[in-house]
């Protein structure tokens, strides 16, 4: 007769035992059998169209890509990606997600026209994801919603042929709503990545110790917290040593005009370049979604600071430099612009908010 205790090390010896396997996807239907493994390389094919590729993989996996993988076109939800996981190394090796792009943009984005599949690539793990090159989303791109710190390192994000009308669009960039980074998690660290889109180049709706670094941004709308709904907190934010070009905005704050308990606090940028900007340098904004109507006072923002070594911007003409819009005695704490420099355009207004530190 066999001792319970034998069964359970035998069951244990069976789960190390395979965990420590190694397996390969060239196509969905490998995919159930290859995430017991924690060694996984990921080879270049077509997603069947409607289908997503989904990861969900075993604490410690580490996937490697060899190929390209391309998302058939069809109009459906999405997302295409997912992964998810602890403590997971996921790199691209330079490898490309195709996803098709064209044949969904209409300049609607996700208002209208067709259905998009979003987000492109849904990541709900911790640990490294990099070294990817994503090009052509139908929509916005990244949306991070991991529990666990994670790095997302190395990627391109290449969506700029959107940048181009098409015969849907009306004469409006094809691509629409298509955001870098939509970060809705703590401990996530951005940096050094490229991003090329129609959309907020960051969007953090909820969060805190986030940091977006040694990125680069083109085309888009900048780098953004919100807009901020109701009963969530952004905190412990850091935007350091960023290239923004051509953007709508280098830096935006914008909460719901409506939303009330919510916070956003301690926001540190330094060392940021940014040229072209074509609305604002920096706006601050509680009144969403109108843009400088009127604010709301139900979100509380505090503490937002530019710090050494100084945030060089430059506006292009008609451009506000600097614009804050902020509802009586929602704004409080240190607002310290010294290390921002910002030329070009006009200055623009700053409502119930004690900026010091800053001449126009
Ligand atoms: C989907 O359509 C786009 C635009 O026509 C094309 O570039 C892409 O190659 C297509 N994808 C596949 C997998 O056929
Ligand atoms: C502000 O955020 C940074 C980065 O997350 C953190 O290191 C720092 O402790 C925070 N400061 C306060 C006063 O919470
Ligand atoms: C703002 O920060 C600068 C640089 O750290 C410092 O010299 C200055 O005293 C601060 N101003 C205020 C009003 O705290």
């Amino acid at each position: 007769m066999i001792s319970i205790n034998t069964v359970f090390s035998l069951l244990a010896g069976a789960i190390v035992a395979n965990a420590a396997c190694s397996a390969t996807i060239s196509s969905l239907s490998d995919v159930a059998a290859a995430v017991k493994c924690t060694s996984i390389t990921l080879n270049g094919f077509t997603v069947p169209a409607g289908e997503g590729l989904t990861l969900s993989l075993a604490s410690g996996t580490t996937v490697t890509m060899a190929g390209d993988i391309l998302f058939g076109n069809k109009s459906w939800a999405g997302p295409l990606f997912t992964v998810s996981g602890t403590s997971v190394t996921f790199n691209g090796n330079g490898h490309k997600f195709d996803g098709g792009g064209p044949f969904y943009w209409d300049g609607q984005g996700l208002n209208g026209g067709t259905t998009k599949p979003d987000p492109m690539m849904k990541i709900k793990m911790s640990g490294t994801f990099e070294n990817v090159h994503v090009v052509n989303s139908p929509a916005r791109v990244f949306s991070v919603g991991n529990d666990d710190p994670l790095t997302l390192t190395g990627l391109v994000i290449d969506n700029s042929q959107g940048d181009a009308p098409n015969s849907m669009s009306k004469g409006l960039a094809a691509g629409h709503n298509t955001d870098g980074f939509d970060v809705s998690a703590s401990d996530v660290t951005i940096s050094n990545n490229q991003v090329h889109n129609q959309d907020d180049c960051l969007a953090i709706n909820k969060g805190s110790n986030i940091v977006f670094t040694g990125n680069s941004c083109t085309g888009g709308h900048g780098i953004s917290i919100g807009s901020i709904s109701s009963g969530v907190t952004v905190s412990g934010v850091v935007v350091s040593g960023n290239t923004i070009t051509n953007n709508d905005q280098a830096f935006r704050i914008k909460t719901d005009a409506t939303s009330t308990g919510s916070t956003v606090t301690n926001v540190t940028y330094s060392g940021n370049t940014a040229t072209g900007l074509r609305q604002f340098g920096v706006l601050i904004d509680q009144s969403y979604p109108s843009t400088l109507g009127t604010p709301g006072t139900g979100v509380v923002i505090s503490d937002i600071n530019f710090v050494a070594p100084v945030s060089t911007l430059t506006v292009n003409s008609g451009a506000d430099q600097v614009a804050v819009n902020c509802g009586k005695g929602s704004c409080t704490g240190t607002w310290n612009w010294s290390n921002l420099k910002v030329s070009g355009g006009t200055s623009g207004p700053i409502t119930n908010a004690d900026v010091t530190g800053f001449t126009q």
